[in-house]
């Protein structure tokens, strides 16, 4: 997902910059607020500082000025869905810091609040996010979490700037983003919600822990919830795979290689052959099947004995000492472990220099055991979302959405699996039923957060964060196209949820034949379980279709 989004924002750069359509200025009024500075400056509290505020047109281009954007990653131009007025301001936080939102307060607003999280190491307001919630009606926000950067050095030497990072700026930017809708439509918010995936996912659950009153519904995609373990798992693989020039190291060519063996052996385990793997954990794979000896005489089609052992530490738990570290990527995971496994990551690395602050000089070759340790007494900003009691987010009525894809190559799903099983482990002695107020989807064949491999062509789509950036190429695509209720999108089904407790029992998922330009059709729909059900045919129909599918506990 970085990495796809650090490329469009460069395919973007250029149009952008040619593309600067500003709003239409101040001019709409809503209940007695003009969208204009000086108007919105009384809305925030003392201390603040508007850094620019237009009302624009519905299908006019927002572009956010790169002067306040300069680390987002996922800033280009985006299509106003609705008519609305736009902001951004820097809030301040506690030792004289300070951070930005990014506010998106819609001319027909549809009474409800949502906050949209971050990715990698936050750093910039989410845009696209804030824009897709607005396609709703949301009145929505999003945070930088206080820096501008995509890397971690803001981090060095600064206690408050993680604190930012790691609750405050989201909690602060809830806080003041719900009172300033109340003010600015002279209206209290009937709902609140949060929509997050990856760090945004994270972010979710540590509303949820911390500050429970905030939302009415979190939907946490693939979160990275255990940040002083995932951060340094990120760096392991990629190190466990290197130096590139060593016999055990696996190539993009021999990882292609692997994605295909791992569907032709594991497809067919489940018992339909459709090219997915719909339980990976169920899958028996052998990566022996590709070896082949050191006299072979075209080693691209085949792995040596060294690189099949990187692929079973690859698939096996993280275990130092005999303890549990972090678990494993999962099968079906492969086809884009380059994103990964190529060399040490770079938020691994930086994570270790600037979060455990061990300083610029680190480097992967100086990794040792005791750094898990070292992060786990620091945990930097107190970022990790690893309090499992959410009794008091129970108790108050909220309700929680937690996905993941089994073929995530980027966070390894089995760290949702991990937690969710945390949770009930905490819960269940207080008599709490998670499905009352938590429920978890294991997504078959997405990848990180949005997408799958042209090898599977499962079926994605369910409106998770980020999700709609995929389609078309402009922003302007929303929700899933053609199927924007509650059964098709999670927004939606969360909203039936909260507001007429309607739980969802399952959710559609969705695969375009081209997912650039859903127009052409579907492809594929399939129904997505509450864990620990999972989708099984019905033995008639088209496997193609969700209505040949049906949820079934183990
Ligand atoms: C707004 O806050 C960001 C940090 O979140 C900072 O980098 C930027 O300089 C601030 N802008 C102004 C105009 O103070
Ligand atoms: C890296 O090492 C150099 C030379 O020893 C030193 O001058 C510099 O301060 C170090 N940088 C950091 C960020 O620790
Ligand atoms: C750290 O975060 C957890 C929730 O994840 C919370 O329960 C705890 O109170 C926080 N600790 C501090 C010192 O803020
Ligand atoms: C609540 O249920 C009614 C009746 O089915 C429906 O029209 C409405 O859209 C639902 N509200 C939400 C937020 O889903």
């Amino acid at each position: 997902m970085l990495i796809l989004d650090l490329l469009q924002t460069i395919l973007l750069w250029k149009a952008e910059l040619e593309n600067y359509l500003p709003g239409t200025g101040p001019g709409s009024s809503v209940g007695g607020y003009q969208c204009s500075p000086d108007s919105i400056k009384t809305l925030l509290p003392a201390g603040s500082k508007v850094l620019y505020a237009s009302h624009y047109q519905a299908d006019a281009t927002f572009t956010p000025p790169k002067e306040h954007n300069a680390g987002a990653f996922r800033a280009s131009s985006f299509v106003l869905p609705r008519s609305a007025c736009v902001f951004q301001a820097n809030l301040t936080l506690p030792g004289d810091t300070q951070h930005s939102v990014g506010v998106v307060l819609p001319d027909d607003w549809n009474g409800r609040f949502m906050t949209a999280g971050n990715g990698g190491f936050s750093g910039s307001v989410s845009w696209g996010s804030v824009v897709d919630a607005a396609w709703y009606g949301f009145a929505a926000i999003s945070t930088n979490t206080g820096h501008e950067s995509s890397g971690a050095e803001w981090a060095y030497q600064n206690e408050e700037a993680l604190k930012n990072w790691g609750y405050r700026a989201m909690h602060n930017a809830v806080v003041n983003g719900k009172s300033l809708t109340e003010n600015y439509y002279g209206k209290d918010i009937s709902y609140s919600y949060y929509r997050g995936c990856s760090a945004g996912g994270k972010q979710g659950l540590k509303e949820v822990e911390m500050f429970p009153n905030d939302f009415d519904g979190v939907i946490a995609g693939a979160p990275a919830w255990w940040t002083t373990r995932l951060q340094l798992w990120n760096m392991i693989v990629g190190i466990w795979n290197s130096p590139a020039d060593s016999p055990h190291h696996l190539s993009n060519e021999h990882l292609g290689l692997l994605a295909q063996e791992v569907i032709r052996q594991c497809d067919p385990q489940d018992g339909v052959k459709d090219n997915m793997v719909m339980d990976p954990s169920a899958c028996d794979f052998r990566p022996e099947e590709l070896m082949c000896g050191d006299d072979a005489t075209d080693k691209s089609t085949c792995l040596n004995p060294q690189q099949v052992k990187t692929v079973h530490k690859l698939h096996s738990d993280w275990v130092e000492d005999g303890k549990f570290i972090f678990p494993h990527l999962t099968m079906s995971s492969e086809y884009d472990w380059r994103g990964l496994v190529a060399a040490p990551a770079n938020l691994g690395t930086d994570y270790v220099k600037w979060m455990l602050q061990l300083g610029g000089n680190w480097t992967w070759e100086d990794w040792n055991a005791d750094l898990i340790k070292l992060s786990d007494e620091l945990n930097p900003g107190n970022a990790t979302a690893d309090n499992y009691d959410l009794s008091p987010f129970y108790n108050k009525g909220g309700k929680l959405i937690h996905y993941h894809g089994w073929s995530d190559w980027s966070i390894a799903t089995g760290s949702s699996i991990y937690f969710y099983d945390q949770v009930t482990a905490a819960l269940q002695p207080k008599g709490i039923d998670l499905d009352d107020f938590y429920r978890f989807f294991l997504v078959p064949g997405m990848g990180h957060c949005a997408g799958t491999s042209d090898l599977m062509n499962a079926p994605w789509a369910f409106a998770g964060d980020g999700q709609s950036s995929r389609f078309g190429k402009d922003g302007s695509v929303h929700s899933v196209p053609g199927y924007e209720d509650a059964r098709h999108d999670v927004v939606l089904a969360m909203m039936n949820w909260v507001e007429n407790g309607t739980s969802p029992d399952e959710l559609i998922a969705t695969k375009f034949v081209n997912d650039r330009d859903p127009q052409q059709g579907v492809y594929r729909q399939r129904p997505l379980c509450v864990h620990p059900a999972q989708a099984q045919y019905k033995g008639t129909g088209d496997i193609n279709a969700a209505d040949s599918w049906e949820c079934k506990k183990p």
